[in-house]
C-alpha cells in the first residue's frame, strides 16, 4: 500500500498573481522558491514547500502534493494504483523541490501528486509575517467524504482520528491529529487550508499582525474540540479560509492508539472516535455553540 507521510504543497489558481503572492510573502511570511512568468511557489522560511499560484481565471485548489518515504519506487506507486482501478501518470519538473511525481485524481475529482524525494531549499533568514513552521492541513468539501475517507485509508495509507458523525472526517498520515479533512457539501471545492506556529502566543502575535495589516478573523482564536488546536481564521485575498493553529492533538504511538493526554481532553484516555454530528465546534472561545461561522 501507498504510505503518504506528510502534505507537500497545494497549488491554487489566482485571478491576481501579484496580490496572492504579496499576501503569501509579506502576511503569511512564505518565501518564493521558484516562479516563472505564470506560476510562482513558495515554501516556509524553514524549507518546505507549501502553495503555488498559478494565474488562471478563479481561485480554485487545483492539486495537492503529498510525500512518501523517500527513495520509494515511484513505479510501485503507479502498480498499487493501477490495482484499485486509478489510472496515473509520471510527471516531471513538479516544484523547484520535486523532480517527479505520480500524478492521478481522488474520487472528488482533485489532481494528486505523489511524491518520494524531495530537495529542500533551506532556511530563508529575512524574517517577515506569521512565518509559520509548517502547512498544517487540507480541508475539503465533498459530496460523499465516507468514500474519499475510504480512499485516502486504503489506498492512500491514512489513518481516520475523528469523524463527527458521517458529515466530516480527520484523517492522519504522522503524528499530528489531522493532515485532511473531508466535509460533506453539495459543491465541491476547497474548505480551508491551515498553518502551523508554535504555540498560543505565536497565534496572537499573528492575529496582531493580520489586523495591523486589515486583515481581520472571521473565526476564533478558539479551541476546537475534536483535533483540539487552538485556532484562528481569516480570509485571504482570494477569499480562501486560512486557519493558523497550534497545540494539535498528537498521536506518539499508533500500537498504544490514543493522543498524548491533555487537560482539555474529554475522555482519557482521548481515542479516535465519532462525535456526534452536532458536537461543539470549540471547547471555547467565539462561536462554540453556533454553526461553522461564515459557512453556508
Ligand atoms: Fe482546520
Amino acid at each position: 500500500m501507498i504510505q503518504v507521510k506528510r502534505l507537500g504543497h497545494a497549488t491554487f489558481n489566482t485571478p491576481d498573481l501579484a496580490r496572492i503572492v504579496d499576501y503569501w510573502t509579506r502576511i503569511i511570511g512564505l518565501t518564493v522558491v521558484g516562479q516563472d512568468k505564470n506560476r510562482v511557489f513558495l515554501a516556509t522560511k524553514y524549507g518546505e514547500e507549501a502553495i503555488a499560484v498559478e494565474a488562471g481565471d478563479n481561485a480554485n485548489l487545483v492539486r495537492s502534493a503529498f510525500q512518501i518515504a523517500p527513495g520509494s519506487d515511484l513505479g510501485d506507486v503507479q502498480k498499487a494504483l493501477a490495482k484499485e482501478g486509478v489510472k496515473s501518470e509520471l510527471r516531471s519538473g513538479i516544484s523547484p523541490g520535486v523532480e517527479k511525481a505520480v500524478v492521478f485524481a481522488d474520487p472528488k475529482g482533485t489532481t494528486v501528486e505523489i511524491y518520494a524525494d524531495y530537495r529542500h531549499s533551506g532556511r530563508d533568514s529575512v524574517e517577515q509575517g506569521v512565518m509559520p513552521l509548517k502547512f498544517g492541513h487540507l480541508a475539503y468539501r465533498c459530496n460523499d467524504p465516507v468514500k474519499v475517507t475510504r480512499f485516502y485509508t486504503d489506498v492512500l495509507g491514512f489513518k481516520v482520528s475523528d469523524w463527527m458523525g458521517e458529515r466530516f472526517s480527520f484523517l492522519r498520515c504522522g503524528r499530528d491529529h489531522h493532515t485532511v479533512n473531508f466535509a460533506r457539501y453539495e459543491e465541491e471545492r476547497l474548505h480551508h487550508i491551515a498553518f502551523e506556529v508554535a504555540d498560543m502566543a505565536e497565534v496572537q502575535r499573528a492575529s496582531d499582525f493580520l489586523a495591523r495589516n486589515a486583515i481581520h478573523l472571521v473565526w476564533g482564536p478558539i479551541r476546537h474540540l475534536v483535533g483540539h488546536n487552538i485556532a484562528a481564521y481569516h480570509r485571504n485575498p482570494d477569499d480562501q479560509r486560512v486557519e493558523i493553529f497550534a497545540e494539535m492533538d498528537i498521536m506518539r504511538d499508533e500500537e498504544l492508539g490514543y493522543f498524548e493526554p491533555r487537560p482539555w481532553h474529554q475522555d482519557f484516555p482521548q481515542r479516535p472516535k465519532v462525535w456526534p454530528a452536532d458536537a461543539l465546534r470549540a471547547y471555547w472561545g467565539f462561536g462554540s455553540f453556533g454553526q461553522f461561522p461564515g459557512y453556508p
